[in-house]
C-alpha cells in the first residue's frame, strides 16, 4: 500500500504517513466523563414556499416508502431473549477465522502471556465497544438528519428527512437499550469518529453534511452492520440490525438521489472540496477501527499491540470491505472521477477501488427492504 500523500490532504488528516500509528494513536479521547458536547455549526435554515409534494419524484418514493417501513424498537424485536455475551464471541471468534496468535509471532510481546480468558475477554470488550461506536454513530444520524430538514431547499427531501430523523432516533434507541441489557458496559465515543462527527455537523453547506452523514458513515455503517450480521447467531442482535438495515439502504439512497444532480451543478474547485473531503471521512474511519479504547481497558498499550494487529491478514480484509458500499456510491455521484480523477487516486492507495463497479444504493435499497414474514406484526388499533 502506497502511504504518502499530497501535502494538501497531510494537512487535513494531520500527518503525512496515512499509516502512521503513532499519528493516528495520539489523537484520543481525553475527556471520558464528558456528559455533553456541544458543537457550533453555521448554516442557514431555508423555508420552501414550493410545497409541489412529488417534484423530485424518486425523493416522494422514497419518503412514502419510509411512511410504511416504521417499526417500534420496544415492541417489534424479541428483547426476552437471554443473551450469553461470553458464548457469542466464542461463537463468533471461531466464525472470524484463526485467531491472531496463530498467525502472527506474539512473542516478546503483552500479548505472549495471553491465554483464552484473555482473548474471550478481549473479544467481550470488543463488542461492547462496537456496539457503543454504533450507538454513538447513530446519534450522529439523529442530529445530522434533524440538520438536513432544516437546511435542504426541497419540499420532498425536507418530508423523507423527517422520516429518517425517527428513523436514526429508533437505532440509537436499540443499541442503547442492547447494550444496557444484553452486554456487560458502554465506551465513550472514539475521538476519531467525534473529530468526523464534529467536521459534518459543524459544516455550512447543506450538502456536506449530506455527504459527510448519509454517503460516508452510514455507507460505512451498512457494511459494518452486514458485517456484524453474518458473523452473529444471536437471534436479537440479527433481528435488530435486520431492521436497521433496511432503514439504513433507505438513508444512503437518500444521499445519492439527493447529490446526484446537485453534483452535476458544481464547478470543479467545489468538486474538489467534495472530493477531499469525502477522502478524510475515509480516513478518520478507518483510524477508529483500531479500537485502541479497548486495548486500554484491557492494560496493553495499543502501541505495543496495534502494529502486529494491522498485520493480520483478516483485519486488511475486514477494514478494506468497510468501503464496499462508500465507493460505488461516490462513484455514483460522479466523485470518483471528477477533476484528474484525485479520489480514485486516494482509494487505490487505501486498497479499496476494487468495489467501484458494485451495486450502488440507490438501486439496491430495494434489496435491503423487510420481506412479508420479517415484517413486524401491528398490533391492532385499541377501540374502546
Ligand atoms: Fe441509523
Ligand atoms: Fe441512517
Amino acid at each position: 500500500m502506497a502511504s504518502t500523500i499530497d501535502p494538501s490532504v497531510s494537512d487535513m488528516i494531520g500527518r503525512e504517513d496515512v499509516d502512521d500509528i503513532e499519528a493516528i494513536l495520539s489523537v484520543s479521547n481525553t475527556d471520558v466523563d464528558e456528559l455533553l458536547h456541544a458543537v457550533h455549526s453555521n448554516y442557514d435554515t431555508v423555508f420552501s414556499w414550493d410545497y409541489e409534494k412529488g417534484s423530485r419524484p424518486k425523493l416522494d418514493r422514497l419518503y412514502e416508502k419510509a411512511k410504511s417501513s416504521m417499526w417500534n424498537a420496544q415492541t417489534d424485536l424479541p428483547w426476552d431473549t437471554e443473551v450469553d455475551q461470553e458464548k457469542l464471541v466464542v461463537e463468533q471468534q471461531l466464525m472470524m477465522g484463526p485467531p491472531l496468535h496463530t498467525l502472527v509471532d506474539l512473542s516478546g510481546t503483552p500479548l505472549a502471556k495471553w491465554g483464552e480468558k484473555e482473548w474471550i475477554q478481549f473479544g467481550v470488550e470488543g463488542q461492547n465497544w462496537t456496539l457503543s461506536q454504533f450507538m454513538h454513530g447513530e446519534q450522529g444520524a439523529l442530529v445530522c438528519t434533524a440538520k438536513v430538514v432544516e437546511s435542504v431547499p426541497w419540499i420532498d427531501a425536507k418530508y423523507y428527512g423527517s422520516t429518517q430523523v425517527m428513523d436514526e432516533a429508533r437505532h440509537v434507541e436499540v443499541f442503547s437499550k442492547y447494550l444496557d441489557e444484553k452486554l456487560s458496559g458502554h465506551y465513550p465515543i472514539n475521538a476519531h469518529l467525534r473529530l468526523l462527527l464534529d467536521d459534518i455537523i459543524a459544516d455550512s453547506r447543506w450538502d456536506m453534511t449530506f455527504l459527510g452523514m448519509q454517503i460516508m458513515v452510514e455507507g460505512l455503517a451498512l457494511a459494518a452492520f452486514g458485517f456484524m450480521h453474518s458473523m452473529t447467531q444471536e437471534p436479537l442482535l440479527r433481528q435488530l440490525l435486520r431492521y436497521v438495515m433496511s432503514d439504513e439502504a433507505r438513508h444512503v439512497a437518500f444521499g445519492v438521489l439527493a447529490l446526484q444532480d446537485y453534483y452535476a451543478e458544481l464547478g470543479n474547485t467545489e468538486i474538489r472540496e467534495r472530493q477531499e473531503f469525502a477522502f478524510e471521512a475515509a480516513v478518520r474511519m478507518r483510524d477508529r477501527f483500531l479500537q485502541q479504547e479497548v486495548w486500554d481497558r484491557m492494560g496493553v498499550s495499543p502501541k505495543d499491540v496495534i502494529p502486529l494487529t494491522i498485520a493480520a491478514p483478516d483485519r486488511r480484509q475486514f477494514q478494506v470491505m468497510l468501503f464496499s458500499k462508500i465507493v460505488p456510491n461516490l462513484k455514483k455521484l460522479g466523485l470518483l472521477d471528477a477533476g484528474d480523477g484525485w479520489l480514485r487516486e486516494r482509494f487505490t492507495e487505501l486498497g479499496a477501488i476494487q468495489f467501484e463497479n458494485w451495486e450502488d444504493t440507490a438501486e439496491e435499497y430495494a434489496a435491503f427492504q423487510l420481506a412479508e414474514g420479517e415484517k413486524p406484526q401491528q398490533a391492532e388499533p385499541q377501540t374502546a
